[in-house]
């Protein structure tokens, strides 16, 4: 969905498609220059990763293997609880992999902290997180990410997987939504 057809619900283009996919390229060739010569497994968190993954997978030109990992942040109450359930599990046995844990945004934090945690218990190699964006003001909980898009402010995006309420995450684009729409 191009932005001119929900113009309305938005007050600005963040990043376009194209800066996305620019970028995107960048974190994979140095994804692959710090992984050379050794097996890689990306994770991806569903499902507002599903973009992500699909493009910089497509930008890392090595062999990869692909698995996908669904949370429900925080149960049925509000983001401070900082409660994770795994509604869908890996396949893939982490021993001895290279794990690198593929999201579309660290918030709190409290998604990501928690997986890399989870993860880690699994016997993997190691355990790096590449995000599209980040949003310091937000951040709750102390995460390392190695590979970071961009730093945005503390606002309400949407697009390449963001959604509100379910809707705007086939937005072509990433944008910051209309107050009106949320409040
Ligand atoms: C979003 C996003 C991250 C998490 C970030 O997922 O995909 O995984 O929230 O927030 P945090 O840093 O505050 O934990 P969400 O739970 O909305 O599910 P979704 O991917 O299905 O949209």
């Amino acid at each position: 969905m191009d932005v001119s057809s929900v113009s309305g619900d938005l007050v600005e283009v963040l990043y376009t498609e194209d800066q996305i996919q620019g970028r995107l390229k960048e974190l994979a060739e140095q994804i692959r220059a710090d992984y050379e010569g050794e097996d890689l497994l990306l994770v991806g968190v569903l499902r507002g990763a599903v973009m992500v993954m699909a493009d910089l997978a497509r930008h890392l030109d090595r062999h990869v293997e692909i698995d996908w990992m669904a949370v429900s942040s925080y149960g049925s109450g509000t983001k401070s609880s900082g409660v994770v359930r795994i509604l869908k599990d890996l396949d893939t046995d982490l021993s001895g992999r290279h794990v690198l844990v593929v999201d579309e945004i660290i918030d709190t934090g409290l998604t990501i902290s928690w997986l890399v945690a989870n993860l880690s218990s699994r016997g993997p190699a190691s355990v790096e997180i590449a995000t599209l964006l980040r949003k310091p003001e937000a951040q709750t909980m102390p995460v390392e990410a190695r590979y970071v898009g961009w730093d945005i402010p503390n606002e309400f995006v949407v697009g390449y997987g963001l959604d509100y309420d379910e809707r705007y995450r086939n937005l072509r684009d990433i944008a910051t939504l209309a107050p009106h729409i949320y409040s």
